[in-house]
């Protein structure tokens, strides 16, 4: 069964502690025999009472202190072995919620751009906190509850077949009425509990999306419309939920008559037996306790079921992203790419995104070392996605993509993305002080180098006007700061890391005129000796690439310099016309030739 599955993977993950795990489970194991000890040695008590009136003084006595000695030790020993149990399980439990977090976390960070597409982040959040606090309670239920809970049940109860196998029978009867109970509302619920776990990550990715996009939420007054929406959600979660509720509440009355029934039918079964001289008082009293302990027990592990039960769609979340794989996976040899001059060579490139359309199709192109190559074409040519492509985001579904002569595919993501620096067509910043988010180009940067950087990305000035200079906080995605300031953060960042391949995409399309002259200046710097791709829309900002690549729908429709290619009256020539149309010249910020390395 799916969920029996599920717990046995979740147990699995203890394995790293397994010593501890087994301290605790011999612990569980005195707890449980105990729990078997204590109704046999109080049945015997009460045999003893009923015998003492016959009985002379000294034999009774000796008799009875024994009993009750042997009573305690056995109760003293559960308490040691229940507060050894409490204490470790809690402490390990703790310390495994951390580590599968850990996990968890850097596992979804290595998921490529295929996955974070498809789940959002909200979501991820919510499968991330309940999922590690479904593991962290399923652990301590276990050693704490459960454990001794199919002990009783699985190996005790056979025992008491030893004691008088008339009287098990009707214990026996219970455990299958109870176990029939459980396995029936289970299959009559399971969906609607996985329908009701979906709503809650549609509810999570739903506030998540909305706190996000809080300026359009409010601009838009969106206010009462995402309420309306949310509560919605709220809505059918509840509805899958309800008649969830229900069918375990009818399950907990059912399996409390059924355990009344049980004990009656012990008392009047024992009666019986006793009248035939088939069961003495003391194993009525014994089996009245294991009765009582079994039934504790049977409504322990039935509540524990529906919580199981409850969470089971939770694990499944949990368990999908740890086993998504990346779509670029590492080859096993995968060696380190030794990117020295920077040649870039596409190959017959093609490229689809899963179950889509065709996006890159026969893209071939060469990017010498040191040399500049722009991108262009209209919008959603797949200029970024081809420089996508040079980063593995995802692998071409056609054709090949070298640095210096070595597939992407046989080299190692780190060394490949260590390679290339980027500007962002967004500018990504982490809700970190200006100073960190410099320092993802480079981690060993100096302050001085910091300010180098950010100098030649003209961000310098405008970082020292922060509240607190470089250990200003950005905000969320860079809230705080305008679109311009973001794009010079991000080229300041890129400058750091200093790779022997640049893409720049869009990159100081938020600059106005005066400041993108400064940058492109910066730019020059940054560009000498190293293989840059320039993707612009203001076609002014590549007037001076060594070649200029014009997309179209996914292919290339011409390639040339800047002049040849307005020459030659094609796509290229007709956008520059689109631009400027009334100049003679083209009024352009040049881009300073690049030399080769
Ligand atoms: N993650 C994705 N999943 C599916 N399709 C995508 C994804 N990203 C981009 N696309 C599609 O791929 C096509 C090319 O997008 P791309 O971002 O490469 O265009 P672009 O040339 O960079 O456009 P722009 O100039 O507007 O930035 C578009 O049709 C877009 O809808
Ligand atoms: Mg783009």
């Amino acid at each position: 069964m799916h969920m029996l599955k599920v717990y046995g993977r979740v147990l699995g993950l203890l394995r790293p502690e397994w010593r501890r795990c087994a301290l605790m489970l011999a612990c569980s194991l005195a707890i449980a025999a105990i729990g078997f000890l204590d109704p046999v040695l109080f049945g015997r008590v009460v045999d003893l009472l009923s015998r003492s009136a016959s009985l002379p003084p000294e034999q009774l006595w000796p008799e009875a202190a024994s009993l009750l000695g042997l009573w305690a030790v056995v109760g003293l020993a559960g308490i040691g072995a229940g507060m050894a149990v409490a204490l470790v399980a809690d402490r390990m439990a703790h310390r495994a919620r951390m580590r599968e977090m850990s996990r968890f976390f850097s596992h979804a960070l290595s998921l490529p751009a295929a996955f974070h597409g498809k789940v959002h982040s909200g979501a991820l959040m919510r499968i991330l906190t309940s999922g590690t606090d479904t593991l962290f309670h399923l652990w301590l239920g276990f050693f704490r509850d459960q454990f001794v809970g199919f002990l009783s049940v699985l190996v005790l109860l056979p025992l008491t077949m030893l004691l008088n196998w008339r009287l098990s029978l009707a214990l026996i009867a219970l455990v299958l009425l109870f176990g029939a109970l459980t396995a029936f509302v289970i299959g009559r619920t399971q969906a609607l509990q996985k329908g009701a776990e979906q709503c809650h990550l549609k509810l999570a990715a739903s506030a998540q999306d909305a706190f996000a996009n809080i300026a359009v939420v409010q601009a838009f007054t969106r206010l009462a419309a995402e309420r309306r929406s949310f509560a919605a959600l709220q809505g059918a979660a509840l509805a899958q939920q309800f008649p969830v509720l229900n069918w375990w509440a009818v399950i907990s009355i059912l399996t409390r008559s059924a355990s009344t029934l049980a004990v009656l039918s012990i008392v009047v079964l024992g009666t019986v037996l006793h009248l035939r001289g088939q069961a003495s008082v003391g194993e009525i009293v014994s089996f009245m306790g294991f009765a009582a302990m079994l039934i504790g027990r049977l409504e322990g592990l039935v509540w524990f079921a529906s919580k199981l039960f409850a969470h089971v769609p939770v694990l499944d979340e949990f368990f999908a992203v740890l086993d998504a794989h990346s779509a670029v996976p590492e080859a096993p040899r995968a060696a380190p790419l030794h990117a020295v001059a920077g040649r870039v060579v596409f190959d017959e490139v093609g490229f689809a995104y899963p179950n889509g359309p065709a996006i890159l199709a026969g893209v071939s192109f060469t990017a010498e070392p040191g040399r500049v190559v722009a991108l262009v074409g209209a919008t959603g040519a797949g200029k970024s996605t081809a420089m996508t492509l040079l980063q593995r985001g995802w692998d071409p579904v056609g054709g090949r993509i070298s640095i210096d002569g070595q597939d992407l595919r046989a080299v190692t993501l780190e060394s490949l993305r260590g390679a290339i620096g980027v500007v962002f067509q967004d500018s990504l910043l982490f809700n970190r002080s200006i100073r960190e988010n410099l320092l993802v180009g480079k981690p060993s940067g100096t302050q001085a180098e910091l300010e180098q950087a950010c100098r030649l990305a003209e961000a310098h000035d405008f970082i020292l006007r922060q509240p607190q200079g470089y250990d200003t906080l950005v905000g969320e995605r860079g809230g705080t700061l305008s679109g311009g300031q973001k794009q010079r953060l991000a080229i300041a960042r890129a400058l750091l890391k200093n790779p022997p391949i640049l893409i720049l995409d869009e990159a100081t399309s938020a600059l106005d005129a005066a400041t993108e002259a400064k940058v492109t200046r910066a730019l020059k710097a940054l560009m000498a000796g190293r293989t840059t791709f320039v993707i612009a829309h203001r076609l002014s900002t590549v007037r001076d690439a060594d070649e200029i690549l014009v997309f179209d729908a996914g292919r290339i429709a011409e390639r040339g310099g800047f002049d040849a290619l307005v020459a030659q009256g094609g796509v290229f020539a007709a956008l520059v016309a689109s631009q400027m149309p009334a100049a003679a010249e083209p009024v352009v910020v040049p881009f300073p030739a690049a030399r080769a390395a």
